[in-house]
């Protein structure tokens, strides 16, 4: 596996690349990984020739009293992983070499990022934009693939690429999760043995939304208030969020129908949590 660090290196090798008629797919990431990024990686690589993975620890999209200094690191730990994995590339730039200190250029998004994590995270999502177009234009690729986990950021990740004309394809892997059924992040290393219990309560939360609307019920409000009860059960949880909105524009809905987007976060202790779940109706 080759490790770039550079972003002129990368782009040169794209063209090389792209020059041979290789076909990139694209799996950016903060690193830290588990086996939901892994599962991107396999995606990429049934869909392409030439896989890249990026780490890179957005500073962008980390609000002021976020957690971009103590975020979960181990660049060794990644490395091996994605080796084994058989992935081509690694391209981990440093915050100096991907951001210039006279950095002024932001990619910002129009309603989307108004809603759910926007509303708690500004910025965030500029942030992500902004970055996600920075990998665009320097690894080049003909395929990106992100996770359903963040279904937000994929959706305005899609809005960004039809908008500005990106020629690359999207591609969604499935939410990853523990066997007891949390959902596989990043930030799970935070959590307590406690904590680690009560964050349960997400998944099950989504369970409990997505049996009540198999039996029938239809209104939202009815669906958010058991989800919200169940979740206030657990004394380490604090909700941020807990919505029913549709799955293409994000606003709430009332009355449910047609395709519908749960989605939660909650603080179980300090540490920020989200999942999700689409449903058909
Ligand atoms: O989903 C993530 O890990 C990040 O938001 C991304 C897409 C790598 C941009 O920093």
């Amino acid at each position: 596996m080759r490790i770039i660090k550079n972003v002129s290196e990368m782009q040169s090798f794209a063209n090389s690349l792209r020059a041979k008629d290789e076909k990139i797919s694209f799996v950016p990431t903060m690193g830290f990984l588990h086996e939901g990024h892994l599962s991107l990686v396999e995606i990429a690589q049934n869909n392409s020739t030439f896989v890249v993975v990026s780490i890179f620890v957005n500073p962008t999209q980390f609000g002021p009293n976020e957690d971009f200094d103590s975020y979960p690191r181990d660049f060794e730990r990644d490395k091996s992983l994605l080796e084994a994995k058989g992935v081509d590339v690694l391209f981990a730039p440093t915050k100096e070499e991907f951001y210039s200190e006279n950095h002024l250029t932001y990619v910002q998004n129009g309603s989307l990022s108004d809603f759910l994590c926007g509303n708690s995270r500004p910025n965030h999502f500029r942030g992500v934009t902004t970055v996600v177009s920075k990998l665009f234009n320097t690894v080049k690729p003909h395929i990106a693939v992100f996770g359903q986990k963040d279904a937000q950021q994929v959706l305005i990740i899609k809005k960004m690429v039809q908008d500005l004309n990106f020629d690359i394809e999207i591609l969604v892997g499935e939410i990853s999760r523990e066997k007891d059924g949390l959902a596989l992040s990043s930030r799970n290393k935070y959590l307590s043995e406690v904590e680690r219990k009560d964050a349960l309560v997400l998944s099950e939360s989504l369970g409990l939304a997505e049996k009540m609307i198999f039996d029938g019920e239809r209104n939202s409000e009815l669906v958010i208030s058991k989800m919200t009860d169940l979740i206030l059960e657990k004394q380490t949880a604090r909700i941020d969020y807990a919505e029913i909105v549709s799955s293409e524009s994000l606003e709430k809905i009332d009355f449910l129908k047609g395709e519908i987007l749960i989605a939660l976060a909650v603080f179980i202790g300090k540490t920020r949590l989200i999942d999700n779940k689409i449903i058909k109706l």
